[in-house]
Order: C-alpha cells, then sequence, then structure tokens
C-alpha cells in the first residue's frame, strides 16, 4: 500500500507491551530490518516506554518507517485541546523526531467535541510537526465530522475474525481509501475452521485470521502486537498468503 509517498507492507507491528530495555532496542531494530514499516504506538503504552524505546531504536528515524502514535485515552477530559498539546510535545520528544508520521486521536472524549480535539492536532499539521492524522474507535458519522475538519488518513478500531461490529466502517474506508487498522487482529484464530484451513495450507492460524484481514479489504493494515521476532516474522508471512473464494466462504 502507498502511504505517505512510500510502499508499506500491509502488516505492522503493536507495541503496546514495549518496555525500554536493551533487548527490545534490538527488537525494534531487528522489526524494520525483517520489514515492518509501520510500527504502532501511543503516549499512553506502558507509560511512555513504548514511544521511548522506539526512539531510542530508530533515531534517525528512516523515512520509509511509519511511526504512528496516539493521544487522547483516557476518558472526560482527555481529549482537551491542552491535554493534546502537552501529549504531542512529549511524544515528539520520546520519538526524538520534528514531524509525527501519523498521529491518531486515541478517543473521542465525551466532554470534548471532536471537532476541538483535532483542531488542537490540526495546528501541529500546519506546522509541519504531524504528517497525517488518524482517529480510533469510531464510527462513519464521527469519521465524517473528523474529515469536516482535516483529512484523515487512517481509521484505527477493533476488529478481527471474532469482532466484525465494524463492518460499515471497513466498507466506509474502502470506497474512500482511508487506511483501516484493525487492533487485537490476531483475536478469532483459535477456531475449528481457521485450524482446518491453516493445518491444509500448512500456515499457522494467526497467519490464517491476518491472510483473512488482508483479503477483507486493500486498504487493511493490521498492527499485530508481538515482542517475539519469531512471531513478528510469522505475522509477516500472512503477506504471502491469498486465501481462496471457499476459504474465505468458510470464514464468513
Ligand atoms: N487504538 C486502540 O484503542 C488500541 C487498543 C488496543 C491495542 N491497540 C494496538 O493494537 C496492537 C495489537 O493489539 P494487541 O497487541 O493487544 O493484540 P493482538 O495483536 O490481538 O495480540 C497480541 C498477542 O498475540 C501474541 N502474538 C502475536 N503474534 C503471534 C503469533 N504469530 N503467534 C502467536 N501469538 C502471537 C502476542 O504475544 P507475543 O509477544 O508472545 O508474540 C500477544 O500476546 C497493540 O499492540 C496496539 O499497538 C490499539
Amino acid at each position: 500500500m502507498r502511504f505517505d509517498d512510500h510502499d508499506l507492507p500491509r502488516i505492522g507491528l503493536g507495541t503496546n507491551r514495549l518496555r525500554n530495555t536493551g533487548e527490545n532496542v534490538t527488537f525494534i531494530r531487528a522489526a524494520v530490518d525483517a520489514g515492518v514499516r509501520m510500527i504502532d504506538t501511543a503516549h499512553l503504552y506502558t507509560g511512555g516506554e513504548s514511544e521511548q524505546t522506539i526512539g531510542r531504536a530508530l533515531s534517525p528515524m528512516p523515512a520509509d518507517v511509519v511511526v504512528a502514535t496516539k493521544g487522547g485515552y483516557g476518558g472526560a477530559g482527555h481529549g482537551r485541546p491542552q491535554v493534546l498539546r502537552n501529549e504531542i510535545e512529549q511524544s515528539l520528544r520520546s520519538l526524538g523526531v520534528d514531524r509525527i508520521a501519523l498521529y491518531y486521536l486515541h478517543r473521542v472524549d465525551p466532554d470534548t467535541p471532536i471537532e476541538e480535539s483535532l483542531g488542537a492536532i490540526k495546528a501541529y499539521v500546519d506546522r509541519g510537526a504531524i504528517a497525517h492524522v488518524g482517529v480510533s474507535e469510531v464510527d462513519v458519522p464521527l469519521i465524517e465530522r473528523a474529515r469536516g475538519v482535516l483529512p484523515i488518513a487512517a481509521v484505527q478500531n477493533n476488529y478481527s475474525l471474532a469482532e466484525r461490529k465494524h463492518d460499515a466502517v471497513v466498507d466506509y474506508c474502502t470506497r474512500e481509501g482511508i487506511v483501516f487498522v484493525p487492533y487485537f487482529p490476531l483475536r478469532g484464530a483459535d477456531t475449528p475452521a481457521v485450524r482446518e484451513i491453516a493445518t491444509r495450507r500448512g500456515a499457522t492460524p494467526t497467519q490464517i485470521a491476518l491472510a483473512w484481514l488482508l483479503a477483507r479489504s486493500p486498504v487493511m493494515l493490521p498492527i499485530p502486537g508481538t515482542l517475539s521476532l519469531e512471531h513478528l516474522q510469522e505475522n509477516l508471512g500472512a503477506l504471502e498468503i491469498a486465501l481462496t473464494d471457499a476459504e474465505l466462504r468458510a470464514l464468513a
């Protein structure tokens, strides 16, 4: 998939358990060496250690790696412009970058209109400190309100074989050419139908779960979370699996 003038393999890496250790710095470098080009983090993750580890591992940030981060998580009040400004400033420092490639509003604040939260993020876009903006856990009407403020490049929602409540959002993103990033993408891999297809193909059930997502839409870019290089390589292997129509029907 094309993003920010680069080719992105459609499997990324989730980092919500990443602690700032030497071993994990090595892991993030190895992930990039293995071909990962979308690394997903957030201000919230591991109390800031996830962003710090990525910054430590990749400084200076390679131009073709998209490190996506997020702010505004935590419920009422956390989407206020001042809270977001503080979090964006911290994320820029932790990641060691002048420009964040992709910045998501992590949650819509029930007490702050999405227009106000995104207005704060837009100020950073206007000054070149954020390149692209996304939203997370949103329905289609909220995406449309967000697009009234600024272009939305990505939507990140809970979606997998086991969680289909955002089918309408996937279809909308497909039509509009917005990257859809499913979080918890490996849920639902442990069913008889998945195991049967995996066994027949000599693949793992998690690879089949990812291959199903990739077949669901050309804008789909799952970010399975792992701290294991072996699992990461296995997850990238799903890019080579094209499920047949019969297999897709068995998983429908
Ligand atoms: N936007 C949001 O609100 C939101 C919410 C939650 C998560 N996220 C993002 O989504 C990412 C993905 O979610 P997640 O990491 O919680 O859930 P996940 O990707 O569904 O699952 C992660 C779990 O699967 C294991 N795993 C990964 N690859 C595997 C493989 N090939 N074989 C067997 N097990 C494997 C991991 O353990 P190992 O370490 O042992 O591989 C870990 O226990 C997060 O890291 C985060 O970046 C976003």
